[in-house]
């Protein structure tokens, strides 16, 4: 095997917070939370949300900066150091982000053109036969797959360009660099953005749609589910993300401060982003004279549809059209860098490739496979079903198997409890253990099952069985078992590397 270049590092403690804090906050923040939000409970969901932040999210998040640090290697070289056979949940985690930048690019790609559509209000009076008709050619059969679309090509060839350059960079002069040029950017446009949205008439009636606790649902264990599921997706945990920025760490860094600055900002733009996006809806019920439930809905519609029908009727709307959509873009942006990364560094720490030929053979793979899946006729289905398996039984099912191999079948937590507190400002307590080794793995074990249930029940969204079963199941499927097959081919002919064997002498003292 080639020599190791020396690892890069992040060049101050403020960079690698930016850059954390820029993959928390994407899609998930801005449309995802505040939908799920509004489904589960309006309010009272915020009872569970915290309590998951707080046994699940933070204290995984600082078990993958603790993870990464100690053995500086993205997730298959620091699992494999844990124990051999854990390399192969790295390996799964690499393609979970391989399926998850195919697609998360694609959204950013319509987010580029819906900027550039803002200024004309292109979408006319009908936003929703836009978007289907005119803007993606959606097949009226799921799946199949009859023309190509240029209008989603170009930008996403552009998304896939942008992040490459930036990752070409490296870690200090690419990744941290665009980190702190954008996440001050996007505090301070979403600000402009909240200030707006407050003041619409009508904005009170959709703050109160969101925030008036409907304590009833708590009791429902689907709203608990949902609680977890958003925390991980919107924290970046279970991808095993965090696990390869920690690895460019300062051995002395601080581990627990880090983790919850990240974590409380990602949560304080997530709701800011709930309050932007209700009390725009309560404009938009008043002015058409409807209940806010009736012009509320989830994911693509909310920013595809409901937003530029408020646009189209708000004084200044393309301006604040235009602001959205860069906001999205950019949350989405350093987001996708961040994906991207954990496959950039896990074919450079296996295969000792320098980082410019590992981002253009990694990027070249995913940017062709993102650009065949999703700049056609089906991508909007392909992206509906993907991105539903794969953060079911792709990063949750992953984050679970993380857990319990490392608290239940290692019995690692108290010497990475102690590995942490040697340098961070909080001390972890007994707490940190009980939220990772019983609690988290007990309620995602649940969660499993009931989604799990919930699936064989009833087809997701409608689609047919078929197109479920090779849509999204074989994509959920197919990362695990790439996993296995990556961990199987990575172990031919394979020696630990000079630095990884240091970290396992290491760990057995
Ligand atoms: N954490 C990222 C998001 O919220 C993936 O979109």
């Amino acid at each position: 095997m080639a020599e190791q270049p020396q690892r890069e590092q992040w060049g101050s403690r403020l960079g690698f917070l930016m850059a954390a804090i820029g993959s928390a906050i994407g899609l998930g923040n801005i449309w995802r939370f505040p939908a799920v939000t509004y489904e589960h409970g309006g309010g009272a969901f915020l009872v569970p949300y915290l309590l998951a932040l707080l046994t699940a999210g933070i204290p995984l998040l600082i078990l993958e900066y603790t993870i990464g640090r100690k053995y500086r290697s993205s997730p298959p070289g620091a699992l494999r150091q844990l124990a051999r056979p854990a390399e192969a949940i790295g390996w799964w985690q690499v393609a979970i982000c391989f399926v998850v930048a195919t697609y998360y690019a694609a959204i950013l790609a319509w987010a580029i053109r819906y900027t550039g559509f803002s200024f004309t209000q292109a979408w006319g009076d009908d936003p929703e036969g836009f978007l289907n008709n005119e803007f993606l050619n959606l097949n009226e059969t799921p799946g199949e797959v009859s023309t190509f679309v240029p209008g989603v090509a170009w930008p996403l060839i552009a998304v896939w360009v942008l992040t490459l350059v930036i990752l070409g960079l490296g870690i200090r002069r690419g990744i941290e660099r665009a980190n702190i040029v954008f996440i001050p950017l996007l505090v301070a446009f979403f600000l402009v953005l909240v200030v707006r949205a407050l003041t619409l008439d009508g904005a009170s009636l959709g703050l109160d749609a969101l925030f008036s606790p409907d304590w009833g649902k708590l009791t429902d264990g689907g709203v608990w589910v949902a609680a977890y599921g958003q925390i991980f997706f919107s924290l970046s945990v279970g991808f095993g993300i965090m696990i390869t920025y920690a690895s460019y760490l300062h051995r002395k860094s601080d581990l627990t401060g880090s983790a919850m600055v990240a974590a409380f900002a990602n949560s304080s733009f997530e709701i800011l982003a709930g309050v932007a996006v209700f009390a725009t809806l309560g404009f938009m019920a008043m002015d058409a004279g409807v209940g806010v439930s009736q012009v509320s809905s989830s994911g693509v519609g909310l920013a595809f549809v409901a937003f530029p029908a408020i646009i189209s009727e708000m004084p200044m709307g393309a301006f604040f059209g235009v602001l959205f959509f860069v906001s999205l873009v950019i949350a989405g942006l350093t987001s996708l860098i961040s994906i991207v990364q954990v496959i950039v560094a896990a074919v450079q720490d296996r295969t000792g490739l320098r980082r410019v030929p590992a981002v253009l053979s990694v990027g070249g793979a995913v940017s062709v496979v993102s650009v065949l899946l999703f700049a056609n006729d089906s991508g909007l289905y392909f992206l509906d079903v993907s991105d539903r398996f794969i953060n079911q039984y792709g990063i949750a099912l992953a984050g679970l198997v993380l857990l319990i191999t490392v608290s239940w079948g290692l019995r690692l937590l108290p010497a990475l409890q102690r590995n942490a507190d040697a340098t961070s400002s909080i001390g972890l307590g007994v707490w940190w253990r009980i939220c990772l080794g019983v609690i988290t793995p007990v309620v995602l074990t649940w969660m499993m099952v009931d989604s799990l249930i919930g699936e064989l029940d009833e087809n997701y969204e409608g689609y047919s069985t078929s197109f479920l079963l090779w849509g999204g199941w074989s994509v959920a499927v197919g990362a695990l078992l790439v996993g296995v097959l990556l961990t199987l081919l990575s172990r031919r002919g394979s020696r630990p590397r000079s630095s990884e064997r240091g970290s396992e002498t290491e760990r057995t003292h």
